[in-house]
């Protein structure tokens, strides 16, 4: 017999939340009733899902009720604050802020690399970064071809990774710079609109902006590969959704054929082969957009190095990136009898 869950979605307004309720819907997660929570601002709108209006209730209702599942949308600010009262109220809690993923104790998971690394007794998941999950989905299940030994990434990351107010200011700025009038961001540090910039997260000492040292961070936990070489740029690009990546995997002893390389991709779950070079057809955001698969093309050796390969990804960063890896985690917990 199956069973069904009460659900919660705070952040629900948000792009990921947004995705989130999306594919809630489409993968028939077996919901009983679904609760929606976002700030004040948005308090008495409604989102539909099954046939029916939702009404956002303000967040601080979500504690007047306990819930099965817990889907956290909301910045890692809130999550600090405000994770223990949350895990109160919830049986299982994914979370798809950075704040807690590198906590020792945080399973942070991508269920077709790592599932093993949860158990029954978790009870808050963090779902990785969406340029770690994009970047690992293609990676990963190379690790059966040779051991891998250093990464060289670099992004090209989409508007709605900053949320759905960067997405909003992309297609403002866009507008504008159309018409002959002249950018001015609000959130965006720098005009975005036909241009492109080093990810707007703080550099630290070591010359590294936030989405690179997450990347470095993450991957190596995931992959439980502490000192695996990784070389990241992160950088954005004016595009509405999906994260694109460059990527060069040296491995440590052999250097795997291309063939061997599509077979073990075309085999791997959530991955789909875009790789026709007669046509000069490879991964593109366009494509990916709204894609659970994660679009993969470009394998060549690189020949610059005698042990590497070079390949393309495309990812949808709202779905694999965060709504759907977090819906599958939950999808999982259900499979494995933890929820
Ligand atoms: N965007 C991505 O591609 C992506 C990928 C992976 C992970 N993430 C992570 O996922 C989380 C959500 O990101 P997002 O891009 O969806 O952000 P977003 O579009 O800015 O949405 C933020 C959500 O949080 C709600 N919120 C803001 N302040 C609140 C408050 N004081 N009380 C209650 N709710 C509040 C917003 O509600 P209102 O609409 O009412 O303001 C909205 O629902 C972040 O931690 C982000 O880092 C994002």
């Amino acid at each position: 017999m199956t069973r069904d869950f009460s659900v919660a979605v705070l952040g629900a307004t948000g792009a990921v939340g947004r995705s989130l309720i999306e594919l809630l819907e489409k993968r028939n997660f077996p919901t009983r009733h679904l609760k929606l929570f976002a700030s004040e601002r948005s308090a008495g709108q409604t989102i539909h899902f099954r046939n029916a209006e939702i009404t956002i209730q303000n967040i601080a209702e979500f504690y007047n009720e306990t819930f099965d599942t817990s889907f956290l949308c909301l910045n890692n600010q809130l999550v600090r604050e405000h994770r223990s009262r949350i895990l109160a109220n919830s049986n299982k809690v994914i979370d798809n802020s950075s704040a807690f993923r590198m906590e020792p104790e945080t399973p942070l998971i991508i269920p077709e690399v790592n599932l093993d690394d949860l158990n029954k007794d978790h009870s808050y998941v963090a779902v990785p970064n969406c340029s770690a999950i994009i970047m690992l989905m293609a990676v990963a299940p190379l690790r059966t071809l040779g051991k891998i030994e250093r990464v060289i990434i670099s992004t090209y990351q989409s508007a709605s990774g900053g949320g759905a107010a960067m997405m909003d200011e992309l297609i403002e700025q866009s507008h504008a710079h159309l018409q002959g009038n002249s950018i001015k961001p609000r959130i965006t540090p720098f005009p975005y609109a036909f241009n492109l910039f080093s990810h707007n997260t703080p550099i630290n000492d070591l010359g590294y902006n936030g989405e690179e040292w997450k990347v470095i961070e993450e991957s190596r936990k995931i992959l439980k590969q502490p000192n695996l070489g990784i070389n990241v740029t992160c950088v954005r690009v004016p595009i509405l959704r999906c994260h694109s990546e460059s990527i060069t995997v040296e491995f440590a002893d052999r250097r795997p054929s291309v063939e061997e390389i599509q077979a073990v991709l075309q085999s791997a779950s959530g991955i789909r082969l875009v790789d026709d070079p007669k046509n000069n057809h490879f991964p593109m955001p366009s494509e990916a957009s709204k894609q659970c698969d994660v679009f993969v093309g470009r394998i060549r050796h690189d020949l610059s190095h005698a042990q590497a390969i070079s390949l393309f990804v495309c990812g949808d960063q709202l779905y694999k990136g965060a709504a759907l890896n977090a819906i599958q985690i939950g999808e999982s917990m259900i499979d494995l009898g933890y929820l």
